[in-house]
């Protein structure tokens, strides 16, 4: 029955024809001895704000807009109420940062509320916890302000408060208001800010930089919100890659992701036009992503800007002695994370709230500079930032932001890992199930950004896919030390890219979760940490597995790429029962989205017996043993 090993290296000779397996199923035997060590880092995230899966999304500021950002800055999202006007105002700046406020020119015979609203990302998602508002104000008013929370197209209220306020002319002062909410049936949600029209009839009111946030993940200040942590925190990853992808390219030198405009308090980041399509606040910047890697248990791995930007036209790939005042900059933004409070940058971290340095064992130079002209100035400008970097830091991880031998250095220096992108058709992932077996071994690899492309929402076919390249990096994951699906989150009213592992609305509850985010959650969460020769009496397709072990518990993932049922038996020796976790549909486009949940994970226990459990595989299926 000895024939096929899934350890990597070790040949797999075909011994029985398919037709034999669909007669008699498939029988696989996991060896109790030995194994390879696999990474413990091996499932995360891919994070930039797309889809506006930062602003709108996970970061837990509701406002669109809130701070009229930007050197063209617009009234997106904002309108008047009651017998008001509002108007940018560039004469009246909150902060250098936030140049421009809103300025809500009240009639002479007002009366009645008088204010402002803002309509949130395609809504607002009131789930029922205390909401909080801040917002800076400037003019003579003394009386009440009134925050409601309101149905667009109903007017029923889900949440208010009123407090009396004073503001002069002379300066900006910060008003706060908290208040209990009730939970909302759907995202259709207005933010109303007013104040009393009788009051300030015939004069002008500024407001700057206004927030509304409900509780958040981990009651963290300015964080992130818990509907969309919650699902991610389910998933048990173990790193999380930001803030690019593309984002952090930006278009030109100047339009890159810059970490020291994401730092200190809100009215001093002025956000930066992101790549894809929409301005970004940059509420959720560098401290917030340290947070959010604290709170969720996940090891950060931080991109930076390496001097290449998307458009070629944008001057760059910057050479030479062009190159300093990034790898510079770069350095300094490391003293931030990782410099104790006497130095400059680690003394300002503490001044911002953090006094202790935040764990930072891995850096990504750049994003995929194989591409758009990045791949023959990569050498020079990977090894720069990497000697900066290694010199200041020899314990950190360098990770390239290619695979390509073309574009790195001919030899890797010490440490240094690369990054393999894999965007691809289902059958395409399918045939990438052995890349790794016969790789090099010296260089580690980060699979940084998979999944099947080209389609709506993640199906059956193509998650079954991501499962069987997925298992065979786990086959190798001595190699691999980590990959993430991507992109991961998706704002379904603002989408720049298809598939995505998560989507959402405003709808309080905000989720629903793809095929794909299933599999990942199966995988991740099914970890052993030592994989286990699998010896079988048939070759890998349509049926693919991998088995690993940590302690007594041994894990087997099975992928089913295609339409007939298998049975399987699986062997462990001194095993008695198990978890049996598919996720299956007959149909292999079925898919889950906004409007329809069709396929979710069943679980079973079952028996072994003898050390050997047998059970059906349907057509189309990912499934996971887990047993002892
Ligand atoms: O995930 C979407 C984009 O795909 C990323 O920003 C980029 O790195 C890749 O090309």
């Amino acid at each position: 029955m000895v024939a096929f090993s899934t350890l990597s290296g070790i040949s797999a000779v075909p011994l029985l024809l398919s037709l034999v397996q669909h007669a008699h199923g498939i029988s696989l035997e996991v060896s109790t001895e030995g194994g390879n060590s696999s990474s413990s880092l091996l499932y995360g995230f891919m994070f930039e704000d797309i889809n506006h899966s930062g602003d709108g999304g996970i970061y837990g500021q509701m406002l669109q807009n809130p701070g009229l950002q930007g050197t063209t800055p617009n009234l997106t999202a904002w309108a008047a109420v009651g017998d008001a006007t509002i108007a940018i105002d560039g004469n009246n700046p909150l902060t250098s940062a936030i140049p421009s406020t809103i300025k809500l020119e009240v009639s002479e015979n007002a009366t009645g509320a008088v204010g402002l609203t803002n309509e949130g990302y395609w809504g607002i998602p009131v789930d029922g916890s205390e909401f909080q508002s801040s917002f800076w104000i400037k003019g003579d008013y003394s009386g009440n302000i009134t925050i409601r929370l309101v149905g667009n197209y109903t007017g029923i209220e889900y949440g208010s408060t009123t407090f009396a306020h004073t503001s002069t002319a002379d300066n900006f002062t910060k008003a706060t208001a908290k208040f209990p909410t009730t939970k909302a049936p759907d995202g259709n949600v207005l933010y109303e800010l007013t104040v009393d029209g009788s009051v300030a009839a015939g004069s002008s009111l500024n407001f700057g930089y206004l927030t509304l946030f409900g509780e958040t993940y981990k009651s963290r200040e300015n964080g992130l919100k818990p509907q969309i942590a919650n699902v991610l925190a389910d998933v048990k990853g173990s790193f999380l890659r930001f803030p690019g992808g593309n984002n952090i390219e930006g278009y030109s030198p100047e339009n890159r992701w810059k970490w020291n405009e994401t730092i200190g308090p809100l009215e001093d980041r002025p956000g930066r036009q992101g790549t894809w399509t929409y301005y970004n606040t940059d509420g959720l910047g560098l401290a917030e992503y340290f947070y959010w890697c604290e709170d969720l248990g996940l090891a950060p791995v931080l991109g930076v800007w390496d001097g290449f930007a998307l458009d070629s036209s944008g001057g760059t790939p910057l050479t030479g002695d062009a190159l300093t005042p990034y790898v510079d900059d770069v350095l300094n933004e490391l003293e931030y994370i990782l410099g104790d409070t006497s130095t400059t940058y680690g003394a300002l971290r503490a001044a911002h709230g953090q006094k202790e340095p935040w764990k930072l064992t891995m850096v990504e130079i750049g994003n995929e500079d194989h591409l758009g002209g990045g791949c023959d100035s990569y050498p020079e400008r990977f090894i720069k930032f990497y000697d900066a970097i290694h010199a200041a830091y020899p314990d950190l991880i360098i990770i390239a932001s290619t695979s390509e031998t073309d574009c790195l250095p001919d030899s890797m220096p010490e440490g240094s890992w690369v990054d393999y992108h894999d965007y691809n058709t289902a059958d395409g992932l399918v045939d990438q199930f052995n890349y790794f077996d016969n790789l090099n071994r010296s260089v580690p690899y980060f699979i940084g950004e998979y999944s099947r492309w080209e389609i709506d929402w993640p199906n059956m076919q193509g998650s079954v896919a991501e499962a069987v390249f997925m298992i065979g990096f786990e086959r190798n994951s001595d190699l691999v030390k980590m990959a993430a699906y991507a992109p991961l989150l998706q704002l379904v009213n603002s989408t720049q890219w298809v598939p995505d592992l998560i989507g959402f609305t405003q709808s309080p509850e905000m989720t629903f979760l793809s095929t794909s985010y299933y599999v990942q959650e199966m995988f991740s969460t099914n970890r052993g940490d030592t994989i286990k020769e699998v010896t079988s009496d048939t070759d890998f397709g349509p049926v693919y597995w991998v088995a690993s072990s940590a302690g007594d518990a041994y894990y087997v993932k099975l992928a089913n790429y295609g339409s007939n049922p298998q049975t399987l038996t699986v062997a462990i020796s001194g095993t008695t029962t198990g978890k049996l976790t598919i996720l299956a549909d007959s149909d292999p486009e079925a898919y889950n989205s906004d409007t329809q949940t069709l396929v979710t994970p069943s679980e079973s226990t079952v028996q072994a017996s003898n050390g050997t459990f047998t059970f059906s595989l349907p057509a189309w299926a990912v499934a996971v043993l887990a047993a002892n």
